[in-house]
């Protein structure tokens, strides 16, 4: 059974349709990309994927039920995590905060209520931190535990984005153009590091990113969006020659 299903997803904002028909499915372990050009309809199908927005018409379905309905809590407690395009971290919390708070959400459906609990559980807290430790040695953060979030640099934050996201232990995880702002050798690196969590953690990764060439290296199976219609979806040789693919992307640096 596969792990996620869009069928025929479409959502309207009034008279713009900014998703029009998407399907596709994701197996357990598959590292997936999403890309098109801007605008295309990508964040706006991790938006429904979520809960944020609800499909006007079609279904998404995880584990084979529907997410018709289910808040945002609800989707992330079901298994599936997110980060987003534009960094959202606590900046005054510290680099190992920011990622405990990642457990706790685990634990308590709301941020409200992870914050209110952080001094009382001081035995569930030190468990969390050892763990955070852990994600940190993953996203290569080790070094700067204590660092206030605000104080990193560009790239480490968005490397601090998906240590969060995967304190939550998600099986699914959804990374909004996580190299976005990264220097070339950074984005290389990141791209490395989600294949090791998808290699290594089991989960299974779905990964918006603009670069084509990038999530070509990275993904072995690519859908590809245009003016919020899918235009393509395949192994990455096969949207690599797609007209399609190719006219969509004229112009745009590839
Ligand atoms: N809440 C919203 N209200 C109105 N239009 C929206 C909303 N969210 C997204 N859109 C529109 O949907 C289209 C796709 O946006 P988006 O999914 O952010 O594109 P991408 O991530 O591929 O660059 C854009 O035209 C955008 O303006
Ligand atoms: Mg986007």
């Amino acid at each position: 059974m596969s792990l996620l299903t869009l069928d025929d997803a479409t959502i309207k904002f009034g008279g713009l349709t900014a998703v029009n028909q998407v399907s596709f499915d994701l197996n357990k372990g598959d590292l997936f990309g999403l890309i098109g050009p801007n605008g295309a309809g990508k964040t706006t199908c991790f938006n429904l994927i979520t809960g944020i927005y609800q499909p006007t018409s079609g279904d998404i379905r995880f584990k084979g039920k529907s997410l018709a309905g289910a808040s945002p809590n609800k989707v992330a407690a079901l298994g599936i995590c997110r980060t987003f395009q534009n960094i959202r971290l606590f900046p005054s919390l510290s680099v190992l905060e920011n990622v405990v708070v990642g457990g706790f959400l685990r634990h308590r459906s709301t941020l409200a209520s992870a914050l209110m609990y952080l001094p009382n559980s001081i035995k569930e807290t030190n468990h969390l931190k050892e763990e955070a430790m852990e994600y940190l040695r993953i996203l290569d953060l080790q070094d700067v535990p204590n660092a206030r979030s605000a104080d990193l640099p560009y790239g480490m934050q968005r490397r601090l984005e998906i240590a969060r996201a995967m304190a939550t232990k998600p099986e699914l995880l959804l990374l909004d153009e996580p190299a976005a702002g990264m220097n070339p050798q950074e984005k290389q690196d990141l791209m490395e590091t989600v294949r090791r969590i998808r290699d290594n953690q089991g989960i299974t990764i779905l990964v918006i990113e603009h670069d084509m060439r990038l999530v070509m290296n990275l993904c072995e199976r690519i859908v590809v969006l245009d003016h919020s219609e899918e235009i393509a979806h395949g192994p990455p040789e096969a949207i690599r020659n797609d007209p399609k693919v190719i006219s969509a992307y004229l112009g745009e640096p590839v």
